[in-house]
């Protein structure tokens, strides 16, 4: 391995945007290789507002592998980040750095441990995709500094081992998780339908009703699902491709019916499993009936919106003057840190954006 008296420590620290469903992919036709079933649709949000940063390091001198999540220890023998470890050190390749002395061979890399820490600068587990955004910036990071010589297709799916929604965090606009037919994975893939600016005069504002640890984490929520709701058969698959010509048209109308429809249709079924999950609360609710009354008002759709695995709306404006008008509204009919229980606002003023890097 080279290096002066093993004194060494190579780093690389990566930055991954979150993203937010607009199709949802809820249950999973194998759990370990975590396979959905069916395909779903999001938007990767501003990085400059929701992300993960995470350093991954290696050293001679480390003797186990180890993580730090917000600053906390936690452990990493869960089989989710076992399977990403193992994915990436199968594809490291020889990395040399002649001024410095240090060489690390394929082989190498299969001994040497790491030490990982990661930061989410939004609420983890709230139902804001920080598994997303974790799991992709892990992978991403531990890719560059093994030297890992694969494409984005092939990381999303290496992702996917480590949270499903996290595959769709690789590329940034609009991406779609393609569920695959194969036993083995290999065409279960997130592929860009829609590049960061092929709508960017859309406005992404979320509104952290509360930044609490959800109850039900997506992974039991979803299993308990699969094992117990009859509605969840009735998922429109159509939704798809409506959805994907909605994006390709610029079709907000249409994008925003079907993105609420799903959010919706996702919490019923979360409603029919057994025992029922309530991801949404009482301010989640009156949050949609102020956007239902306005769009019916305006008799066509200005504001989308979208719940993901948490009480916390993900509001989708048409345009910046929409968007100024929601976030008026919003902060008239639910001020922050009131009785009303809303914790604050975020606001993604480029929308739908860059890669990650
Ligand atoms: P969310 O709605 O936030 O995605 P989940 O229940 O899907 O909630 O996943 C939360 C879990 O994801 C956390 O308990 C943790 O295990 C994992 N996670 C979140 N952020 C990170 C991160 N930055 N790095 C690694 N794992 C993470
Ligand atoms: C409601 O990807 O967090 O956010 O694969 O078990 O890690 P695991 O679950 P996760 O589930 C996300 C569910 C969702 C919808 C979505 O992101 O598509
Ligand atoms: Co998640």
């Amino acid at each position: 391995m080279g290096g002066e008296s093993e004194k060494w420590a190579l780093m690389v620290t990566g930055r991954t945007p979150t993203n937010i469903a607009v199709i949802k992919y809820w249950g999973k036709r194998d759990e370990t290789l975590i396979l959905p079933i069916n395909d779903s649709i999001s938007v990767t949000l501003d990085p400059d507002h929701l992300c993960t940063t995470t350093t991954v390091s290696v050293s001679p001198s480390f003797d186990q592998d180890r993580m730090w999540l917000n600053g906390k220890e936690i452990s990493l023998s869960v089989g989710e980040f076992q399977s990403c470890l193992r994915e990436i050190r199968s594809r490291a390749t020889d990395f040399e750095d002649k001024k410095k002395g240090i060489k690390i061979t394929k082989d190498d890399w299969q001994k040497l441990h790491l030490h990982i820490a990661s930061y989410n600068n939004f609420p983890t587990a709230a139902g804001l995709a920080s598994s997303a955004a974790g799991l992709a910036c892990l992978v991403f990071s531990l890719a560059k500094l093994m030297n890992v010589k694969e494409d984005y297709g092939q990381l999303s799916a290496i992702a996917r081992q480590g949270s499903g929604s996290a595959c769709r965090s690789l590329y940034g606009g609009f991406v779609k998780w393609i569920m695959g037919k194969e036993g083995d994975g290999s065409d279960s893939i997130a592929v860009q339908l829609a590049d960061e600016n092929h709508w960017d005069e859309l406005v992404i504002i979320i509104a952290v009703v509360s930044a609490r640890q959800k109850e039900t984490s997506s992974t039991s929520g979803m299993r308990d699902t699969v094992e117990t709701s009859l509605l969840i058969q009735h998922r429109a698959p159509k939704r798809i491709i409506q959805m994907e010509d909605a994006i390709k048209n610029r079709d907000f109308p249409s994008f925003a019916r079907l993105a609420c429809a799903d959010s919706n249709q996702f919490h019923a079924v979360c409603l029919d499993t057994y025992p029922p999950i309530f991801y949404m609360n009482d301010t989640s609710h009156r949050i949609i009936s102020c956007v239902e009354k306005w769009n019916r008002a305006e008799g066509t759709p200005q504001v989308a919106y979208t719940f993901d695995a948490g009480p916390n709306a993900v509001l989708v404006a048409r345009n910046r003057k929409t968007a100024a008008l929601l976030l008026q509204r919003l902060l008239f009919h639910f001020p922050p840190q009131s009785d009303t229980n809303l914790d604050s606002y975020v606001i993604g003023d480029k929308t739908i954006l860059q890669d990650v890097g």
